[in-house]
């Protein structure tokens, strides 16, 4: 594991940027697999300055919740229009997140899972840290998920992410998310995680047991990993 130990968020956002910039440097037609949440609007920022070359690079976004249309602000595809993309010069065509209003979660998880295939894997996955060690929306579980699949969200993370809605009963209770086996077969991944209320899951997941309890300590386990945060000394 590559530990990159920064001071504050911006640092992080910085350090993060400068990977996926060299990324599509070397590597015009890239996939991206990209995230949600708080910890990576920083970098999406700063990628929409960088005036970089997008024009060859293919995404896909982690996950989506299930019920929520491309033009409900909450959806994770509205979040990633307003964030990078419509700030950057991406094929739209090219920018792929789960179908949350698909009327069969189940298919469309599968169709994604082919998706990703087909466009050859992915290149460099970005991920956030849930405050209980979820990847994506991996929740703990008995057993680690292998691919894309509709998962029914903790009440814990529910709590978490209804700072975005007007209250916890809008926030939808199920979401289709790519799978732990999805995301370890990304040929490098990049955790960010910024802020002391994490600290202690981002311990427990890079040092502690490997668990599907704790769905990021599976991460131990990835061949190229970089972890950049400001929760360590
Ligand atoms: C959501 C997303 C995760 C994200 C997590 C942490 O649940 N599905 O992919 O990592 O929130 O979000 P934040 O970065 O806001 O702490």
């Amino acid at each position: 594991m590559n530990l990159i130990k920064v001071e504050n968020y911006e640092e992080m956002s910085r350090a993060a940027a400068d990977l996926f910039l060299a990324q599509v440097k070397e590597k015009p037609a890239s996939v991206l697999g990209l995230a949600t949440g708080s910890s990576p609007v920083g970098l999406y920022k700063l990628l929409a300055g960088a005036n970089a070359d997008f024009s060859q690079a293919k995404s896909v976004n982690l996950d989506e919740y299930c019920g929520l249309s491309a033009d409900n602000p909450q959806s994770y595809r509205y979040f990633m229009t307003e964030n990078l993309f419509k700030h950057i010069n991406i094929n739209q065509a090219n920018t792929h997140v789960p179908d949350g209003m698909a009327a069969n979660p189940d298919a469309e998880a599968e169709r994604y899972e082919e998706l990703i295939e087909k466009l050859g894997g992915i290149d460099l996955q970005l991920l956030g840290m849930g405050h209980n060690g979820h990847i994506g929306f991996n929740e703990p579980d008995e057993e680690f998920a292998a691919a894309t699949h509709r998962v029914y969200l903790a009440e814990q993370t529910i709590k978490a992410n209804s700072r975005f809605f007007a209250s916890p009963e809008e926030v939808p209770t199920s979401a289709i998310t790519m799978g732990i086996k999805t995301i370890m077969q990304a040929r490098k991944i990049v955790v960010i995680a910024s802020g002391s209320e994490k600290t202690n899951i981002l311990k427990k997941a890079l040092y502690g047991t490997i668990t599907p309890r704790v769905p990021a300590s599976v991460l131990q386990l990835h061949q190229n990993l970089t972890v950049i945060t400001d929760c360590f000394e």
